[in-house]
C-alpha cells in the first residue's frame, strides 16, 4: 500500500483500486460492472459531452473509532440525482442501483477509507451522463452511471478556520428558472470564471446573488450559505441554489441545539446584522466565513476578528461530525453502515 499522508490529504483525486459502472440501454439499466480502469470509452457524439446532459453527486463515508464505515444520508443524494436527471431529461438511477453501486465502490476500496484519527473521509462521486449519440439538441437514448471514490481532506485548505469570500456582482451562476437547483455540470462551468477571479484576488470562494434582482444571497461557490443571529440559524430560500443535504441536516441540528431555524430569502442588506456566517456542504462541511467583501459596492462585513470560528458554528460542526463518525447516536437515521 502506498504511503498516504491521511492527515494532510487535500480535496482532490487520488487513484483507488476500483470503480463501478452501469449502462442504460433499450429503456433499462443493465448489470453493475466493476472496473479497475480510470478511463471511460465513450461515443464522440455523446450528449453528455456536447449538450451538458450530465449530473453528479457527492457524498462521504467515514471510518469510526469502532472501525465501522458509515455512509451519510445516501437516500438524499439518490433523490437529488433523480431530480437532476429529470431536470435535464436523463434516465433516472433508482435507489437500489444507487445504493448497490455506492456500497460496492466503497467496499472494494475499503483500504482507502481514511482512519478515524485523521479527520479525513472517503468522498464518493456518482456520475450520470448521456452516453448515446445525438447531433440535434435532444436527449440521448443511452446513459452511463459511474461511481468512483477518493479519499479527501478539507475542501478549503484552511479546514475549520474562517475564510474570506467575495460577492460575485459581475457573474451569475444560475438563472431563476434555470438549472441551479440541479447538480449538473453546466452550473459548475458557469461558476469557473467568477471562482478563478475570486481566487486570484485571494478569496477562498465567491458568493452568488440572486440573478434577477441582485438583492438576495444565493450560495457560496460549491456550498450553501447560512447566518446566525438572535439564536436563529438562517439560510436562503431560492429556486436557483442546490438543495444542500448538509444544510438540511444543520437546520435540524440547530433546532436540537435550541436555536430557531429559518429558510427564507436573505437580503444582502442583512449581512451586517449576522453574528456568524458560514458555507456548508459535503465537501466544505462547515467553513466559517471570516469576512465578506463586496468590492463593487465598496463594503466589507467582518465576522471573525481573531481568526477563530464562532461559537454556534463550532457547536454545529462538532455535532455533525460526531454523528458522521459515529461518536454520537444516529437518532435521525442518517447513517448506513457499509458492510
Ligand atoms: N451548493 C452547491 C452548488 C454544491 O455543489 C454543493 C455540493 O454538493 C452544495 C451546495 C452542498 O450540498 P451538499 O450539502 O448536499 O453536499
Ligand atoms: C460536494 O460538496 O459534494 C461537492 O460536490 C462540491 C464540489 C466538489 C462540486
Amino acid at each position: 500500500m502506498e504511503n498516504i499522508d491521511w492527515k494532510n490529504l487535500p480535496f482532490g483525486y487520488l487513484k483507488t483500486d476500483y470503480n463501478v459502472r452501469c449502462y442504460y440501454r433499450n429503456g433499462k439499466w443493465g448489470e453493475l460492472e466493476i472496473s479497475s480502469s480510470e478511463m471511460l470509452n465513450i461515443h464522440m457524439a455523446a450528449t453528455g459531452l456536447h449538450y451538458g446532459q450530465e449530473a453528479f453527486e457527492g457524498l462521504k463515508a467515514f471510518k469510526g473509532k469502532d472501525d465501522k464505515v458509515r455512509l451519510f444520508r445516501w437516500e438524499e443524494n439518490a433523490a437529488r440525482m433523480q431530480s437532476s436527471a429529470r431536470g435535464v431529461l436523463m434516465a433516472e438511477v433508482p435507489n437500489d442501483l444507487f445504493l448497490k453501486a455506492t456500497m460496492t465502490a466503497i467496499k472494494l476500496n475499503e483500504r482507502f477509507v481514511p482512519p478515524y484519527e485523521s479527520g479525513a473521509s472517503l468522498y464518493v462521486r456518482p456520475l450520470l451522463f448521456g452516453s448515446g449519440p445525438q447531433v440535434g439538441v435532444k436527449p440521448a437514448t443511452e446513459y452511463m452511471f459511474v461511481v468512483f471514490v477518493t479519499p479527501v481532506g478539507p475542501y478549503f485548505k484552511e479546514g475549520f478556520k474562517p475564510v474570506n469570500m467575495l460577492i460575485a456582482r459581475e457573474f451569475d451562476r444560475a438563472a431563476p428558472l434555470g438549472t441551479g437547483k440541479y447538480k449538473v455540470g453546466g452550473n459548475y462551468a458557469a461558476s469557473l470564471t467568477s471562482l478563478q477571479k475570486g481566487h486570484a484576488e485571494g478569496y477562498a470562494s465567491v458568493i452568488y446573488l440572486d440573478a434577477k434582482e441582485k438583492k438576495y444571497i444565493d450560495e457560496c461557490g460549491p456550498a450553501n450559505f447560512f447566518g446566525i443571529k438572535n439564536n436563529t440559524y438562517i439560510t436562503p430560500k431560492s429556486d436557483s441554489i442546490l438543495p444542500s443535504i448538509t444544510n438540511m441536516s444543520l437546520l435540524q441540528l440547530a433546532q436540537e441545539l435550541g436555536l430557531k431555524a429559518e429558510r427564507r430569502p436573505v437580503a444582502i442588506d442583512e449581512l451586517g446584522s449576522f453574528e456568524e456566517v458560514g458555507a456548508c456542504g459535503t465537501a466544505a462541511v462547515i467553513s466559517p466565513i471570516g469576512k465578506i467583501v463586496d468590492s463593487v459596492e465598496n463594503r466589507e462585513y467582518v465576522y471573525s476578528k481573531n481568526g477563530e470560528p464562532g461559537k454556534v458554528s463550532t457547536q454545529l460542526y462538532n455535532k455533525l461530525r460526531a454523528i458522521q463518525y459515529g461518536d454520537e447516536a444516529d437518532k435521525y437515521g442518517w447513517i448506513t453502515i457499509v458492510e
